[in-house]
């Protein structure tokens, strides 16, 4: 890796040649031409304005959590760095807060719990950074980001304008934003963000409605809760059931919970009873990824060196020094046993890249 000055009028240090593995959780080997670390919105116009870099296509790179690398990226790969945590405004009904896209997600969860403004403890140790956040609507035991949502500030990474998005902008759904969209309306690879502002309601009630918080409440014989204490309980059940990062390489779930039609689900039922569905509001239902791919014996399995990780089939490993090629592999193959089985098609939650 060399670093260099861009031309002197825009005096952007770009990084060359830089080694992405540890950039991106899953561990993956990749390496990007070319590396700029923003951490404003003026960066990115000096980027955009770079008489050479400017125009090439960009990925842009936040904790790297939701990311399978399988080529070096082409173009210039944007780092987000932006920082900064603070409480934007206090209202009788809310606390308001910002964080930083580059700030680590879980640090943003603990740091608001310290500071006394609850809320977001379902959401702890959530691989990633705050600015990748809503991009894919994080979710878990019960909350998703949406539901903590105010707006964010983004980057225009065409015309180089700040812009900021309100919950509707964003059109978050079930792990999905209109970031993870391109074609029409959509802002995948046309966005950056910079700041995401939570709206954190007062007086705060928990959300306790998920399985295993409820086993938890059975289990302590604690039927109240505070939120340190469901931060807590997240926190162990996280670890109990999926792989750190930090030793273990993966991206988290690998699929999203498919949705399907009450008739499809009866006549998949009528097959496997003991299927594990959940009913939506529209008549439909959500079908557990991890258990149909448990279900077609992938627990433990691996195909070169990636693999499905022993406690959670739903998530794929990094098992030593994997390519990007073989996680994709693995996912096809995974697919198609499914596919085969139960006639339902996993849609793959990371980017693949
Ligand atoms: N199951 C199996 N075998 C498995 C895995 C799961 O039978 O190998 C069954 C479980 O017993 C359970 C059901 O499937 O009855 C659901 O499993 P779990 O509660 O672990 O949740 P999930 O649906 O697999 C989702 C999110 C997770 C989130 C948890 C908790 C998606 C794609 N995944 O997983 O999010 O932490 O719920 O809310 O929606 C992520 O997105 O990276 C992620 C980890």
């Amino acid at each position: 890796m060399h670093l260099s000055k861009g031309s002197p009028q825009s005096s952007l240090p770009v990084e060359h040649g830089v080694n992405l593995r540890a950039l991106n959780t899953f561990g993956l080997p990749a390496t990007a031409t070319h590396l700029v670390r923003i951490g404003s919105d003026a960066d990115v116009r000096r980027l955009l304005d770079h008489p050479r870099l400017g125009r090439l296509p960009k990925l842009v790179l936040g904790g790297g959590s939701n990311l399978v690398l399988t080529r070096d990226p082409p173009g210039v790969v944007l780092r987000v760095e932006v920082t900064g945590r603070r409480l934007v405004a206090e209202h009788a009904d809310a606390w308001v807060v910002e964080f930083g896209a580059g700030e680590s997600w879980h640090d943003c969860v603990r740091w608001t719990l310290e500071q006394g403004w609850p809320g977001l403890e379902n959401l702890a140790l959530i691989p990633g950074t705050a600015g990748a956040a809503p991009v894919q609507n994080i979710g878990a035991y019960g909350l998703e980001l949406a539901d903590r949502f105010d707006e964010l500030d983004a980057v225009d990474l065409v015309t180089g304008r700040s812009v900021t998005l309100d919950a509707r902008a964003c059109a978050f759904g079930y792990r999905d934003s209109v970031f993870k969209h391109d074609g029409f309306g959509g802002l995948a690879g046309r966005s950056l963000v910079t700041r995401v502002r939570l709206r954190l309601p007062r007086p705060w009630q928990p959300v306790l409605g998920y399985l295993d918080l409820e086993r938890r409440m059975a289990e302590t014989g604690c039927a109240h809760p505070d939120a340190r204490t469901i931060f807590d309980w997240v926190c162990e059940i996280r670890r109990a059931k999926l792989p750190d990062p930090a030793l273990v390489g993966n991206a988290g779930s690998f699929f999203k919970n498919p949705v399907v039609s009450a008739e499809q689900c009866h006549d998949i039922i009528a097959r496997d009873p003991h299927i594990v569905h959940y009913p939506l509001p529209d008549g439909r239902f959500k079908l557990a990824a991890g258990w149909l791919i448990d279900a077609c014996g992938w627990k433990g399995k691996n195909v070169g060196r990636a693999g499905v990780y022993e406690r959670q089939a739903l998530v794929l490993v990094n098992r030593g020094g994997a390519s990007g090629a073989e996680v994709v592999t693995l996912a096809r193959a995974i697919q198609e046993s499914v596919y085969g089985r139960f006639g339902i098609r996993l849609e793959p939650e990371p980017v693949v890249v």
